[in-house]
């Protein structure tokens, strides 16, 4: 079986490298010409023997048509993105020429070239903004208003890969996956961004957290369970939409608390506010009903939240000690 994997050197792109490499797949991705050509396959290095790499990019669709005409593979998994929700509200045009019409460059080079495979988007649970069901989850029957350059250019993805399915009659399914962490995420986004600075605390490399909005909820799983929930998506004999949680919400406050109280700390010494980290409309609630893809194709998730924030609070301890 042959990957053809888009975002292969982000955090879900290396889980899910990795995940097929087990089940014995081949596995190809591109990656992006960096200046600093050490950060080209950064968090792909442990493997980059196993896999191919090409260099390309989402918003090229010649490199695309070309490489899905060579590679032939069986599954394409579309992850790259702009990822960064606060960062879309500054760059809402690249965020959508990304995240968008890269989409669309990847399923319309699928479609032209190698029709037999099948693809699996990279949605998100951005895409409800702050609609919720009465039982406060979100389900794949909540309607879906965006808030942020980010979740818009997600539900164009969305709803973009449900008309080749439907119209095209491809293979074509999303997952709407909400927020998921590990070592391996971005030390920008709220969890590494806690967990790293709390380390950094504990050993007085720095005296103080600041953060944005402290009340926001989120429902936040491990990036290894998730895609292996990707690859069941892709691989149900019926192309169709799953979403991917763990149905239990905490606060940015509640993360605070626990990582810091790890160290005998109390986050309120340390941690302060700025305007800087919040956003111009913020999605205040994430809570997501996974009950179809666990009934459906048996997924459940492995990490519980404290052995995740557990795994990561080791993974920085021991990089800063
Ligand atoms: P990530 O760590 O930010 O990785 C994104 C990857 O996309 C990076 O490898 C990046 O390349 C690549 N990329 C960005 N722009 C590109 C372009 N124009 N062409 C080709 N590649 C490009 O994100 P992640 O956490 O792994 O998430 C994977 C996907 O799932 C994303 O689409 C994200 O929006 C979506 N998602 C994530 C979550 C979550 O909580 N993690 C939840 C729902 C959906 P560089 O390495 O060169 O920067
Ligand atoms: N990044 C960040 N930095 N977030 C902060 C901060 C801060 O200093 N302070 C508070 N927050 C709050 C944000 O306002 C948000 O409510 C919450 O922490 C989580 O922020 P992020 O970790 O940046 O994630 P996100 O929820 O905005 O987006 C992630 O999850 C989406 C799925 O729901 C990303 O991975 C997206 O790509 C993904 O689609």
């Amino acid at each position: 079986m042959k990957a053809f994997i888009t975002g292969i050197n982000g955090q879900d792109g290396n889980y899910l490298s990795r995940y097929l490499l087990e089940l014995g797949y081949e596995v190809h991705g591109i990656i992006r010409r960096n200046s600093v050509p050490e950060h080209q396959e950064s968090r792909i290095d442990n493997i980059s023997n196993k896999i191919k790499t090409y260099y390309g990019d989402v918003t090229d669709v010649g490199c695309l048509n070309m490489l899905l005409k060579k590679i032939q593979p069986d599954e394409i998994y579309n992850l790259a993105a702009q990822s960064h929700v606060r960062i879309s509200f500054d760059i809402p045009q690249y965020t959508a020429q990304v995240n968008a019409l890269g989409a669309l460059n990847v399923l319309e080079a699928y479609k032209e070239n190698y029709p037999k495979a099948k693809y699996y988007q990279a949605s998100s649970s951005e895409m409800f903004g702050n609609n919720v069901d009465s039982d406060n989850f979100q389900r794949l029957a909540t309607p879906m208003k965006p808030i942020s350059p980010y979740g818009i250019s997600k539900l164009f993805a969305f709803n973009m890969t449900n008309m080749y399915r439907t119209s095209h009659g491809l293979h074509a399914c999303n997952g709407i996956l909400f927020n998921h962490e590990s070592p391996m995420r971005g030390s920008n986004f709220v969890t590494t961004k806690v967990i790293k600075t709390a380390v950094q605390i504990k050993f007085g490399q720095k005296n103080e957290l600041i953060l944005g909005n402290l009340d926001a909820k989120r429902d936040w799983g491990h990036s290894k369970d998730y895609v292996v929930a990707m690859h069941k998506i892709i691989n149900h004999n019926i192309p169709r939409n799953f979403i991917v949680a763990t149905g239990q919400t905490r606060s940015i406050r509640e993360l605070c608390d626990i990582v810091f109280s790890h160290f005998g700390l109390n986050y309120l010494d340390y941690t302060r506010t700025n305007i800087k980290y919040f956003r111009p409309n913020e999605l205040e609630y994430l809570k997501g009903d996974s009950t179809i893809i666990q009934s459906v194709l048996g997924w459940k998730p492995k990490y519980t939240f404290e052995s995740m924030i557990e795994e990561m609070i080791e993974h920085w301890y021991n990089i800063l000690k």
